[in-house]
């Protein structure tokens, strides 16, 4: 990588460069409208500031390009209170008492919980003496985080959804969905992994001091870190964003329905909008895609955590009709602990059903919905379930359960404040103006019993999460692990379970629990 860095740093002074407000990166909402924090750029440089108040912005906090007398915090790195002070007197600028001073320290640990945390001694600026080189004193500044050995399996990390690096994750989540659509399967999984690692560090990288002993972190990604901390932004990810077959395949498997290989077909073809290609007579739609189109506003729209359970109490109202002894567990990325989703994941399993009964519960869940009307798209995939037949050796490799690729039609009125929380895009079609209702994707899966742990496992994700489960087990325990069954090939015998926490014990992991597997 070359370093243009080196071309801005030559006579320019005392110049900090804007971030935020004029510089190229977006405008963030401020949410913590009583403070007001200016960052020291002495002893700390312009780019580490401009790094780390593009971070602060970007979590909410208003941070001001230059001193004024609406400042209430400043934040200082390796400065002593008389050292801010003394700069404090030649801006001309009184410290009123109101002033907070403070250690980057507090900024840090801001960043980590997202919001402003309390001022504790520990980041209150004192006077001190020859900071840089005098031994360790109580009130340190920069905490060094304690980086015990990571692992390069994300089922051995703790992963919840309080991502510390959050500017690493995105600009590696988009890379790594490049190289999917260009099919470079292995730069894919270098920047899955490096995205994945850096989700469950319990600090932000704010130096590349702070990548050493971390793994999966290539040379090609930690240079897009460089470039990320000396910046504020990668100039990979906005070639990216700019790039023509970036931005067609993502609008185009925006669509339900549209996979890789039809989105290489319309951009071949030369398409670039939605419009064009729905209005296309010569072109022919799958059924699936047909619904994608009708219902693409409502589906581009996410699911939000209240629809989520409503979806779920509509689908246990329908499956204890058929199966009272049923049990209906919300799985996918909502059971993780996440707010938002593409979709609602549902795992079914009876303990009594007879193979018969179990077979039938789709079949008459999902006609008992038409007749309500409520069903607009119906996929229904046929079970091809063998007992004792091994896992498969592929990572992302499909399940053999019988299951179904729904979209709802789920009304307003069942979502709790819904009639209120509502919110309607500007283009949304004037057709499906005040419909009363939103198009929701729902999966469900039925599993017999027996293999209910495993298929609870492999349908609470996350991917990265299932991706590395799998690849341990191989790799680390010589078994085979997929959402049927674990087989220990040593023992040439299948371990039984009972629950996910059988499982991570039969594979000697620590348990982790699905809030904790956002990898
Ligand atoms: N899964 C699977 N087989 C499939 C589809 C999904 O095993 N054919 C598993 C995946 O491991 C995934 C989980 O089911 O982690 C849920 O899939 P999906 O809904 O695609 O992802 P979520 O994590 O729920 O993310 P989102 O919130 O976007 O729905
Ligand atoms: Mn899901
Ligand atoms: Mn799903």
């Amino acid at each position: 990588m070359d370093s243009p860095q080196a071309v801005h740093l030559g006579p320019r002074k005392k110049r900090p460069r804007q971030m935020g407000s004029s510089g190229g990166s977006m405008p963030h909402d401020i949410r913590f409208r009583d403070l007001v924090l200016f960052i020291l750029e002495k002893k700390m440089g312009t780019t580490r500031r401009a790094f780390l108040m593009e971070l602060a912005r970007r979590k909410g906090f208003r941070v001001e390009n230059e001193l004024s007398d609406s400042v209430t915090h400043i934040v200082a790195e390796n400065n002593s209170a008389s050292d801010v002070l003394e700069w404090l007197q030649l801006q001309n600028l009184r410290a009123s008492s109101e002033l907070q001073l403070l250690d980057i320290s507090w900024l840090i640990d801001c960043m980590g919980a997202g919001k402003p945390v309390e001022m504790a001694g520990r980041h209150q600026l004192v006077v001190r003496r020859n900071s840089s080189l005098s031994p360790v004193s109580g009130s340190q500044s920069v905490p060094v985080p304690a980086v015990q050995k990571i692992s390069q399996y994300a089922c051995q990390r703790r992963t919840t959804l309080n991502n510390y690096n959050q500017l690493f994750t995105d600009a590696f989540d988009i890379l790594a969905e490049n190289d999917e659509f260009r099919e470079n399967e292995g730069s894919c999984v270098a920047f899955m992994r490096a995205a994945s690692v850096l989700k469950a560090l319990p600090f932000p990288i704010i130096s590349m001091k702070d990548t050493e002993g971390v793994p999966c972190l290539g040379d090609k990604v930690k240079s897009i870190i460089e470039g990320i901390i000396e910046d504020g932004e990668s100039s990979e990810v906005k070639a990216v964003l700019n790039d023509e077959r970036y931005k067609s395949f993502k609008l185009f498997t925006s669509v339900f329905g549209v996979g890789l290989k039809t989105a290489e077909k319309w951009f071949r073809m030369g398409f670039r909008t939605l419009s064009k290609i729905k209005s296309d007579k010569s072109l022919k739609f799958t059924h699936m895609q047909k619904a994608g189109f009708l219902y693409y506003e409502d589906l581009v729209s996410c699911v939000n955590r209240a629809e989520a359970e409503a979806v779920s109490v509509l689908v246990k109202e329908a499956v204890v009709t058929f199966l009272p002894d049923a049990l209906v567990t919300m799985t996918g990325g909502f059971r993780r602990g996440k707010m938002t989703g593409h979709d609602v994941d549902f795992l079914i399993t009876s303990p009594e059903a007879t193979e018969d009964e179990e077979q039938q519960l789709l079949h008459k869940v999902t006609d008992f919905w038409r007749q309500q009307g409520l069903l607009l798209y119906c996929d229904l995939i046929e079970s091809t379930f063998e007992k004792f037949k091994l896992p498969s050796r592929k990572v992302d490799a499909l399940d053999h359960f019988q299951k179904c690729f729904l979209i709802l039609k789920l009304h307003h009125g069942r979502v709790r404040g819904g009639e209120h929380g509502r919110v309607r895009g500007g283009e949304q079609s004037s057709q499906q103006e005040g419909k009363g209702w939103k198009a929701i994707r729902v999966d469900l899966v039925m599993c017999p019993y027996e293999c209910r742990a495993f298929a609870l496992l492999g349908w609470t994700g996350s991917r990265q999460f299932e991706r590395d489960l799998r690849r341990y087990a191989t790799h680390e325990r010589k078994m085979m692990l997929d959402n049927h069954a674990l087989y220990d090939k040593t023992k040439r015998v299948f371990l039984e379970a009972e629950s996910e926490e059988d499982i991570f014990a039969h594979l000697g992991l620590d348990y982790i629990e699905p809030q904790e597997r956002n990898a």
